[in-house]
């Protein structure tokens, strides 16, 4: 009896540490989870029995694993295996789940088998500098549809939800799937440096997160006009080394938060909107190799806390006085290279410039 009582207050003591840490939103790397793992003389949870199968499976399919972490993953107590996170279930009992993956930087090379899907209570999962290859798990689309699913409003709120999808610097190909971003669970989004190949969702505003990064994919259509919808959260973007194509849209101008907006090395045309000079948060700004021509706007290098603007590598035949003048005065980078402005150093050959301009991109029409 006072054994069980004991055992119970570590219990609730281990869930308070983990509602803390879920409500840091996982973002920095808590020492506090390493609490978690190991402590335990607490009864596994039946359904770590299909933890230990979608772990097992997913240790076959890794096909390098020059650190090791793998050969940890023996036996029944999963709460143990390296990288793998264990704490109560949301509903207080005293059987531990798995409730979160963190291989960062593992060097494993391998595939994500379906199985994954078994785990059910993962809070996180991160996976960034890895060499995993091969589409997503279907069954983790399900997973994100599980949590949108009509059923009684105290159990989807018991439900740990995903705050933190890192998956960054794997070889995953395929598409993102739209539901990705209606998840209101989630912060951040990093998807960058693998091989998607398809559009940015439509529904990319519905997001609620502060920072994506889509850079270094192959997604290609143009930059949803919803951007504009995550105004009251977004503070950085990154688009880089896609083929994405069409204009910038003007909605970007609603977001008055954003640090960080990245869209250089793709296929974008037309002029840059004037509403980037709504921006006012703007420090860095790159649209550096495109295909955009035009004016660039006094509006935007009279933004007060621009510090970096790069428009370097596209067809810009002029840019505004206050360019050249008051932004490099505070101290700000400009970088104007590569375009067909005349009078300005390090310009395109006079012969590419006549040849784009004569037909220059102005339809906001993705390519
Ligand atoms: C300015 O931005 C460019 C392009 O994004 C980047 O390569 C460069 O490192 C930045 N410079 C500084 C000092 O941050």
């Amino acid at each position: 009896m006072v054994k069980l009582l004991l055992t119970s207050l570590f219990c609730c003591f281990l869930w308070s540490e983990v509602e803390a840490i879920s409500d840091m939103a996982l973002l920095s790397q808590s020492s506090g989870r390493h609490l978690l793992q190991g402590s335990t003389p607490v009864p596994l949870n039946p359904s770590l029995q299909n933890v230990i199968i979608a772990l097992q499976v997913w240790k076959n399919a890794i096909t390098s694993d020059p650190l090791g972490i793998t050969s940890t993953w023996v036996g029944p107590d999963v709460c143990r295996y390296k990288g793998v996170f264990c704490s109560p279930p949301p509903d207080k009992s005293c059987q531990l789940v798995v409730s979160g993956i963190d291989l960062n930087h593992g060097q494993l090379t391998g595939t994500m088998p379906e199985e994954l899907g078994l785990l059910k209570y993962l809070a996180f999962f991160h996976i960034n500098t890895n060499f995993f290859s091969g589409p997503i798990p279907y069954s983790f689309k399900y997973l994100y549809l599980l949590f949108e699913l009509d059923i009684s409003p105290d159990i989807v709120l018991q439900i740990p939800s995903l705050a933190y999808l890192d998956i960054r610097f794997n070889g995953f190909e395929g598409t993102l799937p739209a539901a990705l971003f209606d998840k209101q669970s989630l912060d951040a989004i990093f998807v960058n440096n693998n091989y998607f190949a398809c559009y940015i969702p439509d529904n990319l505003g519905n997001s609620p997160v502060s920072v994506v990064n889509f850079a270094n994919n192959d997604l290609y259509g143009s930059i949803p006009a919803s951007i504009g919808n995550m105004f009251k959260t977004l503070n950085e973007i990154n688009f880089l080394n896609n083929k994405l194509s069409g204009c910038i849209p003007q909605e970007v101008g609603a977001l008055t938060q954003l640090t960080v907006f990245d869209s250089s090395f793709n296929l974008l045309s037309s002029t840059l909107p004037h509403t980037i000079a709504n921006m006012i948060s703007l420090v860095d700004l790159d649209v550096g190799d495109n295909l955009l021509n035009g004016v660039v706007p006094a509006g935007i290098c009279d933004l007060p806390n621009l510090a970096n603007f790069t428009f370097s590598d596209n067809f810009f035949i002029d840019e505004s006085p206050d360019c050249l003048g008051l932004l490099p005065s505070r101290g700000a980078i400009l970088n104007d290279r590569g375009n067909c402005i005349p009078n300005i150093p390090f310009q395109q050959p006079p012969q590419q410039c006549a040849a784009f301009l004569s037909q220059p991109t102005t339809d906001c029409d993705p390519t």
